[in-house]
């Protein structure tokens, strides 16, 4: 099959303005992905393209990416999911609300302020028990942040919130899913710290429950529902 792909391109060395560029592959495969796509394009047709990327394979979270008008991982989306038939359209931009570097690689540092901000690691300060063992914890304790674990950090979530567009000092879904992995945890001794966090002006408040994060995740984390269990311990006052 064919692929015609339209990339957003922007060259911090030459005109401050961003433009389209078309590329045209031939003998691409249904079970190709759109970073494959993007490799060949630039060790065939253009070395110029500047991308990020690392595992290939789903687990880094580098290379996230606006497709088609929708954020996904490159290396996760296939033609197949793109279209069907002799030809295939593939739009390519970065993703939106952190600032481009150049083409498809954004600066990811704001993103990581926000994640940093919800104190992303476990605390507790009481001594571990005499006898030497793990602190222990109930297979339904361990059950409630389960899902929030599987966060890889593309910020796919996080750039396609609508409220972060509006305001980039939004925490944003990400961090509030960092939030929700410890703040949940039965062993975790620094819940109010976080909750004070994503409590603040620029937290969860700002979630207008537009579900684009929950749609947007590689790793089908139920973002909007984490989101709302931080909200009501926040209003119950209990975890
Ligand atoms: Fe990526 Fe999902 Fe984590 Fe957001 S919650 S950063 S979309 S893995
Ligand atoms: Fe944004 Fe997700 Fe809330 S898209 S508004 S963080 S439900
Ligand atoms: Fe690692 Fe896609 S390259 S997640």
């Amino acid at each position: 099959m064919k692929v015609e792909a339209r990339i957003r391109r922007y060259n911090p060395e030459g005109d401050k303005k961003g433009y389209w560029q078309n590329y045209t592959i031939d003998n691409a495969d249904p079970t190709d992905s759109v970073l494959d796509i993007l490799h060949r394009i630039k060790w065939e047709l253009d070395g110029t393209l500047a991308l990020r990327r690392s595992c290939a394979h789903g687990v880094c979270g580098s290379d996230a990416m606006r497709i088609n008008g929708a954020n996904s991982l490159a290396c996760k989306t296939l033609m197949a999911r793109l279209g069907s038939g002799g030809s295939i359209k593939m739009q390519v931009e970065p993703i939106l609300g952190l600032p481009v570097i150049k083409d498809l690689i954004v600066d990811m540092e704001p993103f990581f302020e926000h994640y940093k901000s919800v104190l992303p690691f476990f605390i507790n300060d009481t001594p571990v028990p005499a006898d030497g063992r793990e602190r222990l914890q109930s297979q339904a304790d361990r059950e409630r942040f389960d899902d929030s674990t599987k966060c890889i950090l593309c910020a796919a979530c996080t750039t396609s919130c609508p409220s972060f567009w509006a305001n980039g000092r939004y925490v944003g879904p990400a961090a509030v899913v960092q939030a929700h992995r410890f703040i949940f945890d039965s062993r975790d001794e620094a819940a109010e710290a976080r909750l004070d966090v994503v409590g603040d002006t620029f937290g969860v408040w700002r979630c207008r429950t537009i579900f684009n994060c929950t749609n947007a995740c590689p790793r089908d984390i139920e973002v909007t529902k984490a989101i709302a269990e931080v909200k009501m311990a926040l209003t119950s006052g209990t975890i």
